[in-house]
């Protein structure tokens, strides 16, 4: 079955989609991007990414290509023509085409909008997720505004690279302080050596992952209580468990860190439990 993407306006096949070179993602990573999962062919947790795009959008001063609805049926339709029933679909906003000049351009120029989509084989994600996953850290280097979802990554890129060598499936960024911040794509959550969930608050420069915020409401119903605060990397060594949240992993269990097992190097409990709650959760509510 062959791939098509979606680029400003048109369905084309995926071999053949491309910008211009002047795009100003492409120049400047001067874009934003979303990133959903889908479930029996709908999109998961839609409106909290419908809100933080709007919100990157925003503190990009980018003008948004178009309302909630008309993305919806670009997203939707994107993820149809694809035949993607459990998978993921990408969306992509840059600032648009324009001569190379870091300011913006004057006049605004019209966004540039595409999006993509792929089928997961579940069972295999559900097998790696049974057997729980590695992480490794690396120092926290990136810019003040990690809130922003935008396609400036170079740092995540380089530390899912070095996690990637490591055999691991994903590199937990270090403060100066000894605290984790987060994933490089993905938020972080440890059940502590007295038994509190936590996860670091989002005042911190961290992504407001919106599994982390479905997750959090899915806690609550089932009265789990959570703590958002900051841990460092030794109370996550000594954790009983650790586990990732994002769109691409949901609730991944984590049994090693630097090499040092959690859990004895198997998975959870709370966090397959948690998995579980929130992948019905999603299916539940997907448009
Ligand atoms: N990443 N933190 C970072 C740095 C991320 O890139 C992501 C998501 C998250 C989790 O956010 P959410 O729960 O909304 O997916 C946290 C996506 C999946 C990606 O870059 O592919």
């Amino acid at each position: 079955m062959s791939r098509v993407a979606y680029v400003n306006g048109r369905f084309v096949p995926h071999g053949e989609a491309a910008v211009h070179i002047e795009d100003r993602g492409f120049q400047f990573a001067d874009g934003v991007y979303e990133v959903w999962a889908v479930f029996g062919g709908a999109l998961a947790d839609a409106e909290g990414h419908f809100e933080r795009l709007e919100r990157s959008l925003g503190e990009l001063s980018i003008t948004p290509p178009m309302g909630r609805a008309a993305l919806a049926v670009v997203l939707k339709e994107t993820v149809r023509r694809n035949r993607v029933r459990e998978g993921l679909v990408y969306l992509q906003v840059t600032r648009g085409v324009a001569p190379r000049d870091h300011a913006f351009p004057k006049p605004e120029v019209p966004a540039s909008v595409i999006s993509t989509a792929h089928s997961i084989d579940r069972a295999l994600t559900e097998a790696r997720a049974e057997r729980g996953a590695a992480v490794i850290t690396v120092p926290e280097t990136r810019w003040a505004r990690c809130d922003i979802k935008t396609v400036g990554l170079l740092p995540n890129v380089l530390a899912k690279q070095q996690a990637r060598k490591a055999g691991a499936v994903e590199a937990w960024f270090v403060d100066e302080l000894g605290l984790v911040t987060e994933g490089a794509s993905s938020n972080a959550w440890i059940i502590d050596k007295s038994g509190a969930l936590r996860t670091r608050d989002t005042q911190a420069n961290i992504l407001r992952g919106i599994t982390r915020e479905t997750l959090l409401k899915v806690m609550a119903r089932e009265g789990l209580k959570l703590e958002e605060r900051p841990f460092s990397l030794e109370e996550a060594k000594e954790a009983k468990e650790a586990f990732i949240t994002g769109a691409g992993t949901l609730v991944l269990p984590i049994v090693s860190i630097d090499g040092r097992p959690v859990n004895g190097g198997e998975a959870g409990p709370v966090a397959k439990r948690l998995r579980r709650l929130y992948i019905e959760e999603a299916r539940r509510t997907a448009i």
